[in-house]
């Protein structure tokens, strides 16, 4: 029985309650997100990907006609792009073939890819593109473009897909000897159509969840940085995102190895994170490093001067979001086409911190510096890694005493945990620091978690005055090659397809109420007629035969009797099952004849029974 008060006031349910978490995690942009099709395409990846590091990752080299070496010289592209590839020519021609993710590109027949290459010839030089399957099927027309002698220029061309192809790659033949760098393939359908965009069927089924927010980009990613190459040594830029190192034209993006253990191009940076949270609705919601890391390195940097460059990159972030285009920052955004402000409003600083008085002596400077300049920003704070325990309490003490606004908070567990914590914000201060639910999940990609976690974010609603913002995580993973389970979208090259849990977000993110409305739920315990079902029994045995095995509940009642062979002398696997019948509150043995067939269940809900396997008598 449900009893409701149509006219008692609950809380509101904020539009942008429900939004998602987007991180580079399981291949989620390079790979993924991200529309490029050609992986490694600056040689700019390091042994995250290949430990036998040649700058070569995804691509092989033609076995005749000249070399090939990744150099990192003063020839460069630029100071950030810093490795090339020097294709010396000693036969009639000579190339590099790259075979993009997992099983090579998905092409589609009819459709269009824009093929483009930086180059710089020795002489002239000509070169050839060509657009095959991993048998070497031709798939288009080859591309021809002749590189220049002596300087750096794009060069660019379109094939137009005669065959489809979920084994694609990209060669590319040099007629002399020539530097080539930021070799790219992109689909021209990309999401919205954006050029430098997004993989379309991935960024529908985000769209079709309609998030309120995304946040981005990490996570534990936000504890990861520039590699080597980009001349930071510095304890901070590898173990910190830099958002600067994303934006801008993508030769100028620095490369780096992430936190999950591979390369990421920063092809997809802040800007196309923002442009793609406009274009979906959703508010934008970053989230920058604090200067102590999480997710199980527990160190705080000690330098203040770095912290205050991180502050002020916190800052020129804002600016960069939401500034005219005549600031300095604004002027950035504008350059790549984005004029009018992004309409910044919340910003997350940390993930994860396990040292919460570190964390919050830092994120106060962020805070307060934010507050400072730009009052109206939500600062939103962390409660470090787990959900419970002296380091979280530890946070919420700090955070609630500070009265910042939003605190994060994460948790992955079982799906009895979220059954049984759908109360767990009834006794949150109401007045006190609001609730984002940054990170969630039980633990695997079954139908029974997506049923916990919409009992759990039923909870989450009634308690929206305290929660305000949820996101379930991680978001992607690349089914071929991924480092979390369980995931809301998962996909290959080819395909895309939600789990079950995508199929829970988006029913309650596609159907967010206005308010509350208080109900109290009430239950008598009722069984219509007899359900039946079977209780079974699986076990190794050596010896030639048990007759008379009970398996009975943990008070001793009998559930079934069997006998058992098992052959003699060897390891068998031994099972039976008896049926039993659930009747007016009542367990019911129905083919097994023995004493004690009756259990009572006393409590309308499903119960575990604990069995005891007892082989009353030994035979043979
Ligand atoms: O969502 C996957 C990871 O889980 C996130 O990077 C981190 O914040 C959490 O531990």
């Amino acid at each position: 029985t449900l009893d409701i008060d149509p006219a008692a006031a609950g809380p509101d349910l904020p539009r942008s309650m429900y939004g998602v978490f987007f991180e580079d995690i399981n291949h989620a942009a390079d790979g993924g997100l991200y529309g490029e099709l050609v992986r490694n395409r600056s040689f700019e990846f390091d042994p995250a990907d290949n430990s036998s590091f040649t700058g070569l990752t995804a691509w092989t080299v033609s076995p005749n006609g000249g070399t090939a070496r990744v150099l990192d010289d003063a020839g460069r592209l630029n100071e950030r792009n810093r490795r090339y590839l020097k294709l010396d020519v000693t036969g009639g021609s000579f190339g590099v073939t790259n075979g993009g993710y997992n099983a090579g590109f998905a092409i589609e027949r009819g459709k269009q890819y824009d093929f483009s290459v930086w180059a710089r010839g020795d002489s002239a030089a000509p070169l050839t593109a060509n657009l095959t399957d991993a048998a070497g099927a031709v798939l288009a027309r080859p591309v021809m473009v002749t590189a220049q002698a002596g300087q750096w220029v794009k060069y660019t061309g379109t094939f137009t897909a005669r065959e489809p192809s979920t084994t694609g790659r990209l060669t590319v033949t040099a007629g002399a000897s020539v530097s080539l760098d930021m070799v790219s393939l992109f689909p021209r359908d990309t999401y919205k159509n954006r050029p430098n965009g997004l993989r379309r069927d991935l960024a529908e089924k985000i769209a079709a969840l309609e998030p309120g927010f995304v946040r981005f980009p990490g996570g534990c990613l936000v504890n990861t940085g520039s590699h080597e190459a980009y001349e930071a040594p510095d304890w901070e830029r590898r173990r910190s995102y830099q958002w600067k190192d994303t934006i801008g034209p993508v030769e100028e993006r620095a490369t780096n190895a992430n936190f999950w253990g591979y390369n990421q191009s920063y092809g997809l940076g802040y800007f196309e994170y923002f442009q793609f949270a406009e274009d979906i609705g959703a508010m934008a919601l970053p989230v920058v490093p604090a200067l102590v890391t999480g997710c199980g390195q527990n160190q705080a940097t000690d330098d203040p001067e770095l912290l205050r460059r991180h502050v002020q990159d916190t800052l020129d972030l804002i600016e960069f979001a939401n500034g005219p285009a005549d600031s300095p920052w604004g002027a950035r955004r504008a350059q790549m086409g984005h004029p009018e402000p992004f309409g910044l409003t919340h910003l997350g600083v940390g993930n994860e911190e396990n040292l919460p008085d570190e964390f919050f002596a830092r994120f106060t400077e962020f805070r307060e510096a934010i507050n400072e300049r730009y009052p109206e920003i939500t600062v939103i704070s962390n409660s470090g890694p787990d959900d419970a325990g002296a380091t979280f309490d530890r946070a919420w003490e700090l955070n609630r005493a500070a009265d910042v606004d939003m605190v994060d908070e994460h948790y992955y567990n079982s799906p009895q945990w979220f059954l049984e914590n759908n109360n767990r914000y009834d006794t949150y201060d109401r007045q006190g620091s609001k609730v984002f639910l940054g990170e969630y999940a039980s633990q695997d990609n079954r139908f029974a978690n997506s049923l916990a976690e919409a009992a759990f974010m039923t909870g989450l609603e009634r308690n929206a005055d305290v929660v305000r913002l949820a996101s379930y995580a991680p978001l992607l993973a690349d089914r071929d090659n991924n480092q979390w389970r369980p995931d809301m979208i998962w996909f290959t090259n080819s395909a895309s397809w939600g789990s079950t849990s995508y199929e829970t977000q988006k029913l309650f993110m596609t159907n967010v109420g206005d308010r509350v409305v208080p109900s109290e739920a009430s239950t008598t315990p009722i069984v219509n007629g007899p359900i039946t079902g079977a209780v079974g029994l699986s076990t190794w045995a050596t010896s030639a035969r048990y007759d008379d095995v009970t398996v009975t509940a943990a008070d001793g009642t009998g559930l079934f009797a069997d006998d058992f062979s098992a052959g003699a002398g060897k390891w068998t696997n031994i099972s039976g099952r008896g049926n039993w019948t659930v009747d007016g509150g009542s367990y019911l043995q129905s083919d097994v004849a023995a004493e004690n067939t009756m259990v009572t269940a006393g409590d309308p809900r499903w119960q575990n029974y604990d069995l005891t396997v007892k082989a009353t008598k030994e035979a043979g």
